[in-house]
């Protein structure tokens, strides 16, 4: 039986009467299949499974974006019932930033390329919420998709550098079965656009086979990339990135683990996705 607790101190009470270990899932609802990985993970590597839901405006730039956000939050507590979730964390606004909330988490160098870049200031919406989860929850893991890997890093570093005791754990990517990564947003697309996007994994797996096949300039891999993706009308290039997959610094050469990643919008929908070379993401 799932419990939908609202505040910081039916959480509180909740966690009180709950076994440890603690795995926490925290999401933005709108659950789907990678989603439900996580959890199960979770329930398999822990006493007690929380999901958070919580729409965080502080990580979205454009008003519009937070707006547009897909919300169904009774749909979301049936697909945790669904996967043995006990604790559903769903707080209104203020439980999470109380009045006065004046503190912002910005994590250094690892946050600034890619989404950093192009999204300023949604890394410190993000560290900043997951410091609040982590902290509100005490978990001992919380886990997240690997299709955001510059966020895994990003919150990897915060819960080093502030000695967060929850230990930061990312999964696979779960994709559709023409390759699109499953994510919240892809309900946005249109049909046309829905079809058209598989085209980043398309682009991703052209320059893993490139390298595959010995290529090491990572200019000639990002050609690769936008080769691929120029192939699909509907798909206007936002970045396509090959990067040190520590730093997630942009590479001359591969000649170590690196990540390529690319950002990708079709109509009003950017969509992004990754893939690791030589070794597990950052
Ligand atoms: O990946 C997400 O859904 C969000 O960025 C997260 C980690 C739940 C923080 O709001």
């Amino acid at each position: 039986m799932t419990r939908v607790v609202r505040t910081r101190a039916e959480l509180r009470d909740a966690l009180a009467a709950s076994p440890r270990p603690y795995g926490l899932v925290p999401t933005m609802g709108w659950l789907h299949e990678g989603h439900r990985a996580l959890m199960g993970r979770a329930r398999a590597e822990n006493a007690t499974t929380v999901v958070s839901i919580f729409v965080n405006p502080r990580q979205f730039g454009d008003a519009a974006d937070l707006a547009q956000y897909p919300r169904n939050e009774a749909r979301d507590v049936a697909t945790c019932e669904a996967e043995g979730v006990d604790i559903v964390f769903a707080p209104p606004v203020e439980e999470v930033y109380p009045p006065g909330f004046d503190t912002v988490v910005t994590v250094g160098a690892i946050a600034r390329p890619l989404e950093g870049a192009a999204r300023p200031g949604h890394f410190d919406g993000v560290a900043t919420v997951v410091a609040i989860l982590f902290n509100l929850v005490g978990a001992e893991r919380a886990y997240f998709g690997q299709k955001d890997a510059q966020q895994v890093a990003v919150i990897r570093r915060m819960a080093i550098d502030l000695a967060t005791p929850t230990e930061v754990i990312a999964c696979p990517t779960i994709r559709e079965a023409d390759g699109l990564a499953m994510s919240s947003r892809n309900v946005h697309l249109t049909p046309d656009e829905r079809r058209a996007a598989p085209v980043l994994r398309r682009a991703l797996l052209a320059a893993r086979s490139a390298w595959e096949d010995g290529e090491r300039s990572a200019e000639a891999l990002r050609a690769r990339m936008r080769i691929e993706l120029a192939s699909e009308p509907l798909a206007s290039v936002d970045y396509v990135s090959v990067a040190d997959a520590a730093s997630l610094r942009e590479l001359d050469r591969v000649e170590g683990p690196a990540l390529l990643s690319l950002a990708v919008r079709f109509g009003s929908t950017r969509l992004i996705d990754n893939e690791a070379l030589g070794a597990p993401g950052p």
